[in-house]
């Protein structure tokens, strides 16, 4: 209710030369009454089974390819699975959107506490039902996802489609089991593949393309001299705008293969093919790409959205137990960031590393980016945990912990930080639990670390502001800390 169905609809069926139709007027039109007169006599019962009979009609023989569906029909049993064979697509608003939209005006509108409720029990229903979800109901957002909504028809069954939005461009992030070597494509035109030599080994094969460069595995190879390498070898390969880039691989190769695209050429396009934890539900979304400097981690490096993303959680399976581990670093910071359900689960030992999660971290992070592509305030929300993590990683030389190790320490220190000493420890456990030090090692020197925050590149006006924990959901940015205080935090580390 007050998602925007109808206007969307109309957007999505114009696409398609069609006409959209609407479950609630086709119901009013059998009824001879409105909705909210209807309700009014005859009460909520006799409403939901003369919309059943309605909805189960249109789904088994669709008078137009794009059909809106009333905000409760999925919560009859009858009509959830005629929606099989169909593409779902969830117009998913915050609640106060919706109420400012629909507040008053409908029957279960009138009063707001219970129209959050309903809301709220609704959510995982309409959630395991989306074949696809649009967080931007507008119909220009609308009339550019419907291609990908249409491809969506050609992935693996059970791939879900997020459509992505951020200033500088939108996308669409396909998330489905068997989608690498699927055949399954998201750009037309010559493809060319930038792995690293482990992933080239077990993935590169099932990726079509016209070329392949493969750098050396790890952290250490997110320099500049692998990005020139990279450069070149796209260059000999012939690669121009009709053509376009896929980083097959962790985050270090969607952050170089990202970089290498956003300055080739002044730009061409690139697809994240996601294949660590780390990437899936990290670092594959937002379009920071970059390489690192022995100065400082991510020091030389540019916005650059993908065209599009696909992640195959099935290749997780390969990934090796240590990498696995580095993941769940970043899902435990998304579901600090987003609270809620997903912060829930996490805490409640339930959550696998698969499509379910993927989702969701995908979602949590592509939010913030729409809010806030490049840094100006929510997205450094995103940086929870990644100030003391990239000076670990910078005087480290980046070889002692994988990034993701790095930034279960960063959040230990966040959550000190942030005078959360409960947090902490079950934060401590979870990390520990799924084979994360918290506990720095002895030979790092402390000193060292709160020097090398300094030279954070988020510094501003010579302060680094940090974002730390009001409440799992309550991430403040840009916070002050003094240097005792930090220093405090990072020697808590050696302890832990
Ligand atoms: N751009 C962003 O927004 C963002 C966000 C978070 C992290 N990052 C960056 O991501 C990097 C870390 O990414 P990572 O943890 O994925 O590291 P990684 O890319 O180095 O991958 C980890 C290791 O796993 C191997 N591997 C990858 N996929 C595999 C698979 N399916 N099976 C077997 N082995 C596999 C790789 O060869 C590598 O040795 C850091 O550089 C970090 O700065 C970027």
């Amino acid at each position: 209710m007050g998602a925007g169905k109808t206007s969307a609809a109309r957007a999505a069926a114009a696409a398609l030369g069609a006409r959209a139709v609407d479950s609630d007027h086709v119901l009013e039109e059998r009824l001879g009454s409105t909705v909210e007169e209807y309700f009014a006599s005859h009460g909520e019962r006799a409403f939901r089974a003369a919309e059943e009979d309605v909805v189960a009609e249109l789904l088994e023989r669709p008078p137009s390819p794009v059909l809106s569906l009333g905000g409760g029909a999925i919560a009859s049993e009858r009509v959830r699975p005629l929606l099989e064979g169909h593409t779902v697509v969830l117009l998913d608003v915050d609640e106060d959107t919706a109420w400012r939209r629909a507040g008053g005006r409908r029957p279960l509108a009138r009063d707001r506490s219970r129209f959050a409720a309903m809301l709220e029990e609704r959510r995982p229903l309409y959630d395991s039902l989306a074949d696809a979800v649009l967080t931007d109901s507008s119909r220009d957002v609308v009339r550019r996802a419907v291609p990908a909504l249409r491809a969506l028809a050609g992935a693996p069954p059970g791939t879900r489609l997020l459509w992505a939005t951020a200033d500088s461009g939108e996308y669409p992030v396909y998330v489905g089991e068997g989608l690498v070597g699927s055949g399954f494509r998201a750009l037309a035109g010559d493809a060319h593949v930038v792995t690293d030599e482990t992933v080239g080994a077990l993935y590169g094969d099932a990726v079509e393309a016209v070329s392949r460069v493969a750098i050396p595995p790890g952290e250490t190879a997110k320099t500049l001299p692998t990005a020139g390498r990279v450069l070149e070898a796209l260059a000999e390969a012939g690669l121009d705008h009709d053509g376009h880039v896929i980083a097959l691989g962790g985050g270090v190769v969607g952050d170089l293969a990202g970089f290498c695209a956003a300055v080739y050429q002044r730009g061409v396009r690139v697809v994240q093919m996601p294949t660590t934890l780390v990437a899936q539900v990290d670092s594959a979304y937002g379009g920071k790409t970059g390489v690192d400097l022995p100065q400082g981690k991510n020091y030389a490096g540019v916005y650059h959205q993908p065209a599009a993303v696909l992640a195959d959680p099935r290749t997780l399976a390969t990934l090796p137990r240590e990498e696995l581990a580095a993941g769940w670093a970043e899902v435990i910071k998304t579901a600090l960031i987003a609270g809620g359900p997903l912060w829930k689960r996490v805490r409640s030992r339930a959550a696998e590393a698969d499509r379910g999660l993927v989702l969701a971290c995908a979602r949590t992070k592509l939010a913030v980016v729409a809010a806030d592509e490049r840094d100006a305030g929510a997205r450094q929300s995103l940086n929870l945990g990644h100030t003391v993590a990239h000076a670990i990683e910078t005087i480290t030389g980046y070889a002692r912990y994988r990034h993701g190790e790095a930034v279960g320490l960063g959040l230990l220190a966040a959550l000190t930080l942030s005078a959360q000493p409960a947090l902490r420890e079950e934060v401590a456990d979870l990390l520990a639990e799924r084979g994360l030090p918290t506990r720095l090692d002895p030979a790092i020197d402390p000193a060292a670390v709160v020097a090398a925050t300094a030279r954070d590149k988020k510094r501003r006006g010579g302060r680094v502001g940090f974002a730390l924990v009001e409440a799992p959901g309550d991430v403040r940015t840009g916070m002050a800390v003094s240097p005792d205080d930090l220093r405090a935090a990072v020697a808590e580390l050696e302890r832990s």
